[in-house]
């Protein structure tokens, strides 16, 4: 279980803080993405999480214990998971080498520790490569040891900093497929993340930060309901006339619009009537060889709010 109340970090010499008045609450067997542009916040929160930094206000539990009071019992309830681990691994040591210091660091010994071990390569395929040394690895291998060293000591709270950024597809499924067994087997689960739609195929909860503000926590389905707009999306037989683009504009349903060469985006506004914007192109008489209409995705929802800052 994490628990944050009212946590804000104010960097000294800052101008402002990095964190306001943050709380939620992941159960076990949930999981929660952390989504927000650079600089959200969203690392300096999984630092106060994991006891690395203290919060300048504001409380913050671990399976119940306080990240300021108990930090030695907050440590050994987390599997920590940050930055791709560039510096934080051995790299003339094998990943297998890697993991035999950092689990008995964690206290994990002889056979138990072998056993955690192969079963944490197993379960994200680094079996193969395990006797690597870890300069060798690609970057997707080395977010996966990363995770690794997080599961060896099988604890009950997990908190992920981007474990699937900037990796292939074949590792962020792997890791993704992890933390989903993780949440059915009861554990609870912070992640940050880019990955909008992985946020919205595993998460009980979204938290979108800004400027490190909470802008809004959701359920992922309310949130791409939370827009409440609606979208037309068209596809044409040639790149989109000007005159249909200035005509749709000045349309009172559409509050945005997107074109990329052949294709145009609309979007309109709470509660507005599709046949009126879906007439007008109609009538333009532009060969049309798609139409299809719905609600915003999780993406489109994010990065209408991140940039307006509306909630
Ligand atoms: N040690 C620090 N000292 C001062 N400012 C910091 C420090 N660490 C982070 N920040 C600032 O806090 C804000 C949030 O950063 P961060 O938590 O890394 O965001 P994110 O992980 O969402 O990209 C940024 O403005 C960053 O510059
Ligand atoms: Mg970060």
């Amino acid at each position: 279980m994490i628990h944050c109340n009212q946590i804000t970090k104010q960097f000294p010499r800052s101008v402002k803080p990095a964190l306001k008045d943050i709380t939620f609450t992941v159960n076990p067997g949930e999981i929660v993405s952390m989504l927000g542009p650079n600089g959200a916040g969203k690392t300096t929160l999984i630092r106060i999480l994991s006891t690395m930094i203290i919060p300048t206000s504001g409380e913050a539990f671990i399976n119940n214990y306080c990240v300021k009071k108990q930090p030695d019992k907050v440590r050994k309830s987390i599997g920590l998971c940050i930055g791709s681990g560039e510096r934080s691994f051995y790299y003339r040591l094998s990943g297998y080498q890697n993991m035999e210091f950092f689990g008995s660091l964690m206290g994990l010994k002889g056979h138990t520790l072998r056993k955690r071990i192969l079963q944490a390569f197993e379960l994200l395929d680094l079996l193969k490569e395990k006797d690597k040394p870890f300069m060798k690895y690609s970057t997707g291998t080395r977010k996966r040891l990363a995770l690794v060293r997080a599961l060896l000591c099988d604890p009950p709270t997990y908190l992920l900093d981007e474990p699937t950024t900037g990796i292939d597809f074949n590792s962020r499924n792997l890791i993704q497929t992890v933390m989903e067994d993780l949440k059915k087997n009861g554990r609870s689960i912070l992640v940050a993340t880019h990955d909008i739609r992985q946020a919205q195929d595993i998460s009980d909860q979204i938290i979108i930060l800004k400027d490190g503000e909470m802008l809004i926590q959701d359920k992922p389905k309310q949130l791409t309901r939370f827009l409440k707009s609606r979208r037309i999306v068209a596809r044409f037989g040639e790149i989109v006339p000007i005159g249909l683009i200035n005509f749709l504009q000045g349309l009172p349903e559409v509050t945005h619009l997107e074109t990329r060469d052949i294709e145009l985006v609309i979007y309109l506004g709470e509660n507005s009537s599709l046949e009126a914007v879906v007439e007008s192109i109609l009538k333009a008489q532009v060969k049309i060889v798609g139409l299809s209409a719905g609600e915003p995705t999780l993406e489109e929802a994010f990065i209408k709010l991140t940039k307006s800052g509306v909630v």
